[in-house]
């Protein structure tokens, strides 16, 4: 793919690239640039901005150029803007935000299309964030494999993070973040364990140990064996990027076919970020 408007260089071999030559804060974009973005995303399954200057109002405008924003169900917005989801970790917490990897807000009957997420206070060193190539995931199972998985579907909760039971809740993790501990995480919603990307028209696995809790019409003890499987075979190192974070810098993915793990290696430091989410369609 050739860009007319903007600069588009692989971070990876197997997903990620950094995008130069635009403004975002810029309200005017015009729609060329916008679809050689949505475009840079679908080609590279996460992209990356560096240096950008975006005021609250500006992160919420840019998000709106590919969809309707999704408030959180679970974590407090913004005081002002409860489309950003501020995803903090104070310098003497332990617990972070979006450690362990998954898709967002996968257990909602539409999950997120995709993430904006913008660095406003990173730590001098770690709280790198990594994502992994879910195309890659599918593509590489057996024939047999992909044959089974493409006739099942999986059950996805938010229980683990924000039932009455989850460990946050248990254990009273100190966190910055709101978050909201409630029966109605316990609810389940079923996916397609192979999804087709609406836009790209590929396969890609769909499940992971975020928010997948079984398969359809199985107990959890029946699914683990696979689904244990397929968390540790769909983050490959070579199905991988990792994204070193600087202030102002910006990543936005593709929930759809990537999913990603916020590393927590920076205790004794603060990290602050801004994150907008996408409302995407009903798995297919
Ligand atoms: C998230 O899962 O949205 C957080 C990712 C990060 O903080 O790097």
């Amino acid at each position: 793919m050739t860009y007319r408007t903007i600069s588009v260089n692989k971070i990876a071999g197997a997903l990620g690239a950094e995008i130069s030559g635009v403004d975002l804060a810029r309200s005017n974009l015009d729609d060329e640039v916008i679809g050689e973005i949505r475009q840079a995303l679908i080609d590279n399954c996460v992209i990356f901005f560096r240096n950008q200057n975006l005021t609250p109002d500006q992160h919420l405008a840019f998000g709106r150029r590919f969809g309707e924003l999704q408030i959180h169900d679970f974590v407090e917005g913004m005081e002002d803007n409860e489309e950003i989801l501020e995803v903090r970790k104070e310098a003497d917490e332990m617990r972070n935000f979006g450690g362990g990897w998954h898709s967002d807000v996968s257990y909602l009957e539409k999950p997120a299309l995709g993430s904006v997420l913008y660095a406003r206070d990173v730590p001098a060193y770690g709280g790198d964030t990594m994502f992994a190539n879910q195309y890659l995931a599918y593509e590489t199972l057996s024939d047999g494999m992909k044959d089974m998985l493409g006739r099942m579907r999986a059950m996805h909760s938010a229980r683990k993070s924000y039932g009455l039971y989850s460990l946050r809740a248990t254990q009273n993790v100190k966190s910055a973040m709101n978050i909201r501990f409630t029966e109605e995480a316990h609810g389940e919603v079923d996916h397609p364990v192979v999804r087709t990307h609406v836009e790209s028209g590929r396969k890609c696995l769909y499940v992971h140990g975020g928010f997948t809790t079984r398969f359809q019409d199985m107990t959890e003890e029946e699914s683990a064996p696979l689904l244990d499987y397929l968390y540790s075979h769909a983050v490959r190192p070579e199905f991988t990027c990792r994204f070193r974070w600087e202030k102002g810098s910006i990543a936005f993915w593709d929930n759809r076919c990537v999913q990603h793990n916020a590393i927590n290696d920076y205790h004794g430091q603060r990290r602050v970020m801004h994150r907008v989410t996408i409302e995407g369609e009903r798995p297919v």
